[in-house]
């Protein structure tokens, strides 16, 4: 008996350290996901309805991101918000992740420097890690697209995000580093997601919030509209 259970044991510890990134859709629509990659690979343009899941098909060693879109054509080629290319018309919430850095652990991060759309929670299979979340439920300063979406913090209106004005790297935030016009609204509202560039504390920016997360257990699960908000302090 004793032999048996250290054999179950085993098993489980050994499931839980498998490296994975899973997307829960909880959302009350279809979900369109873009990746950026950095190094590594995972599956791209992955299309997930509403109450689904999908395993990401990530490398030991995947450095990306990813961008989530709603309201797409069938293969994702147009949609309310994301979509396949930015011109900061279509905002989106956006989840970042690095297997890469620190072998056997991974970093990662909410980020709405492009605005928001979905709200979002990484946890993982180690309750021990902070689980970031972010849910949006009313009063962006800037409405999006769509219902219950926002602008990016960097622009302080629907024209000025638009038609290419804020570029990708978030030129419209205070030289591509600290906070823009809305940023206020969007720290206070979400504690552990990146409300600027330098949220982190980089080139000495405040405030500084806990925006990042390194966490020993590479078994990861992002659970798009948890419908929470969490608050962890560093
Ligand atoms: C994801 O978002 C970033 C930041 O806006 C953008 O540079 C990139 O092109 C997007 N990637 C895809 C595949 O949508
Ligand atoms: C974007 O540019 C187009 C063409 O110049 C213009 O018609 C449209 O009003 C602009 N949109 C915004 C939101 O400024
Ligand atoms: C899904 O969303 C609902 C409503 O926001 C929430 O009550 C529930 O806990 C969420 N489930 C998961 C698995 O996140």
């Amino acid at each position: 008996m004793a032999i048996l259970s250290a054999l179950v044991l085993t098993t489980i510890v050994t499931v839980a350290r498998a490296r994975s990134l899973v997307v829960v859709n909880n959302c009350s629509e279809s979900v369109f996901l873009y990746m950026s990659t950095s190094y590594g690979s995972i599956d791209t343009n992955v299309n997930i309805a509403q109450g689904q899941s999908a395993n990401l098909g990530i490398t030991s060693n995947w450095d990306g991101a990813i961008n989530v879109s709603t309201g797409c054509n069938s293969d994702g080629s147009t949609c309310t918000t994301g979509g396949p290319t930015w011109d900061g018309n279509t905002p989106f919430s956006r989840a970042e992740f690095n297997f890469y850095l620190l072998p056997g652990s991974v970093t990662y991060d909410i980020s709405l420097i492009y605005g928001y759309n979905v709200g979002m929670e990484i946890s993982s299979a180690d309750p021990s890690c902070d689980a970031f979340a972010c849910t949006i439920s009313s009063g962006c300063p800037v409405p999006g697209p769509g219902s219950d979406t926002c602008y990016s913090p960097c622009c302080s209106s629907a024209s000025a995000c638009s038609n290419g004005t804020l570029s990708a790297g978030g030129g419209g935030c205070l030289n591509n580093e600290g906070p823009g016009p809305n940023s206020p609204f969007y720290y206070e509202t979400c504690y552990n997601a990146y409300a600027f560039p330098d949220n982190n504390g980089a080139d000495g920016y405040v405030p500084i919030d806990f925006v990042v997360y390194t966490c020993g257990n590479t078994d990861i699960t992002l659970t798009l509209c948890p419908g929470i908000t969490s608050h962890f302090t560093q």
